[in-house]
């Protein structure tokens, strides 16, 4: 374990027993705020104006509440109860979907807004085929795993009170960028961008690495992580 990886458990730990939830400790704002800062530094957001949004694995749902600001309909939803009870408590819509369950996601949505989720969950080429059947656009961030080639390893994530942000079924995955471009070229959309940049780094999450292929996901103990935006330019039919 590195010292940074060290201090931050330390601090999660230390923001917990002080009563604070898992998305309020210091290290999850500051990568809200990076991450963010890194998607509106690549798009355009007034292309996507009337579009309506559906925020999957929302945690708390910060991600959505910027595009609600900023005038977008937004329906929020993340696999555990407490973090909907959550939302709802600060007036936003937000309703309990478990990206798992196969669910179909169609609801008269444009965009799907897939933050931090993706490697949370067991069939995670299921959820982005369910995104293009639902959506035009796909914006996915992600942890992935340094391999060249395309690959979905599956790993198994803390449960209890370390897991509250993980997967919801203790089963994730850490799939490499062409196993994830390739599921989203399936699922339909035709046009995908690696908008990675060093502009969506904190601390122990990197966008800018440079690729190895060695298959690790954490590199001096931080997270290797990609961010793209996957949108459909023409009508087209879902391949199988
Ligand atoms: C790392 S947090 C990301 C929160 C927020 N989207 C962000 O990026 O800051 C992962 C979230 O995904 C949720 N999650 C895990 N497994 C899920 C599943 N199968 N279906 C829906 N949500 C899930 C967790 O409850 C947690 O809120």
């Amino acid at each position: 374990m590195t010292l940074a990886r060290f201090q931050l458990g330390l601090s999660v730990v230390r923001n917990l027993i002080a009563g604070r939830a898992v998305f309020d400790v210091p290290n999850y704002r500051e990568s809200e705020l990076t991450r963010l800062l890194n998607l509106f530094a690549h798009i355009d957001a007034s292309r996507w104006q009337g579009m309506r949004v559906l925020e999957v694995g929302a945690g708390y749902g910060r991600i959505g509440e910027v595009f609600e600001q900023l005038g977008f309909d937004v329906t929020s939803t993340d696999g555990r109860a407490e973090h909907v009870e959550r939302m709802n408590s600060k007036g936003r819509r937000a309703h309990v979907l478990d990206l798992d369950q196969g669910e179909d996601l169609t609801g008269g949505y444009d965009l799907v807004l897939a933050f931090g989720v993706l490697y949370h969950l067991s069939r995670p080429d299921s959820f982005i085929k369910r995104c293009g059947e639902a959506a035009k656009v796909l914006v996915l961030e992600t942890v992935v795993c340094d391999d060249l080639r395309a690959v979905l390893r599956p790993v198994t994530e803390p449960s209890g009170w370390r897991g509250k942000d993980q997967a919801l079924h203790h089963l994730g995955c850490r799939p490499s960028p062409l196993w994830v471009e390739g599921c989203c070229r399936t699922a339909g959309f035709d046009l995908i961008r690696d908008i990675s940049s060093s502009v969506a780094n904190w601390k122990t999450g990197s966008y800018d690495w440079t690729p190895r292929g060695t298959g690790e996901w954490r590199r001096n103990g931080v997270n290797l992580r990609k961010m793209w935006v996957c949108e459909k330019t023409s009508p087209q039919t879902v391949l199988d």
